[in-house]
């Protein structure tokens, strides 16, 4: 069994980030300018956003974190959206997800424009994603694809067992390795709360691609033998022997799982730390004015 090493990773492609930075601000070119609207005090969120602001600074980036309180209204934070869409300087922003109750989401993500939706969320972005054109893919999935690569993992022909239909993770995930590409050429089977016997389903699969939000959902007697494990999972749990008083859980029984894998991924240390890096990788294709014009 061999441990994915997503941070490892991480840190490495963000240096390769970093280098072409340094050479575009060389050649009198613009830093690229990342973007992150935050509403609320949502733990996970504020985490995650103090994480992309940080992976800004090692790669280079200028970054604006714009906060609001909860009760903001939708119409203010729509305002703030189209003014982000018309600031030159900004290349990329993001609105980070979820959002209170009475905001629509999609309504939100529709006004983001699709050349500056480094999320890859805006659905011109997930359209062009599913026929193959260049586009901003969304963070998770980009990080594992790129997780397949960097370890050499055959994806062609293989069956990939997708659990989890979410916009952000499942679909997009499902898209990227059935897609004519290395990595890529997976017959892929996505799995959901209604899918009859998953137990089944995950012991054909090569590859297990688990986001469901369940902690240790996937167990050993769901694994084949030699296959490859992707934990998409990070619930909160609570934890006393930490000092935040929560620990982060994947969606795979790790300890029994990882006997039986080619290669797994930790939880954390796997795909979370990709996911941060693809958003970079995003931003840097933003800036370069690399996929829209
Ligand atoms: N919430 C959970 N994951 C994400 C993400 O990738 N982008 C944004 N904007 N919000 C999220």
């Amino acid at each position: 069994m061999q441990l994915i090493d997503g941070k490892a990773v991480a840190e490495q492609v963000k240096q390769e980030i970093a280098a072409q930075v340094a050479a575009m601000v060389e050649r009198g070119e613009k830093r690229p300018h990342l973007a992150a609207i935050l509403v609320g005090h949502d733990g996970g969120s504020e985490t995650y956003v103090a994480a992309k602001v940080k992976a800004c600074e090692v790669c280079g980036f200028k970054s604006t974190l714009i906060r609001y309180e909860s009760d903001i209204t939708e119409e203010t934070l729509l305002a703030k959206v189209a003014e982000l869409n018309n600031d030159p300087d900004v290349d990329g922003f993001i609105v980070q997800l979820p959002l209170p109750k009475h905001i629509n989401e999609q309504h939100v993500i529709e006004a983001i424009d699709y050349r500056k939706d480094v999320d890859g969320f805006h659905p011109i972005n997930v359209g062009r994603m599913s026929i193959g054109l260049p586009c901003f893919i969304s963070a998770t999935p980009n990080g594992i694809m790129e997780l397949l690569k960097r370890y050499n993992i055959e994806t062609r022909g293989k069956k990939a067992v997708v659990l989890g239909r979410s916009n952000i993770v499942g679909k997009p995930m499902a898209s990227l390795l059935m897609q004519k590409a290395n990595p890529g050429d997976c017959t892929v089977t996505i799995c959901h709360s209604h899918t009859a016997n998953i137990k089944e389903e995950c012991l054909q699969a090569d590859i297990i691609v688990a986001a469901l939000g369940q902690p240790g959902f996937v167990k050993a007697d769901m694994v084949k033998e030699g296959a490859v494990i992707i934990d998409v999972g990070t619930t909160r749990v609570p934890d006393a022997t930490k000092k935040s008083g929560f620990r982060l859980s994947g969606d795979v029984q790790f300890d029994e799982v990882a006997p039986k894998c080619s290669f797994i991924t930790p939880v954390p240390g796997g795909v979370g730390p990709m996911t941060i890096c693809s958003l970079m990788k995003n931003t840097l294709l933003a800036g370069q004015k690399a996929i829209y014009k």
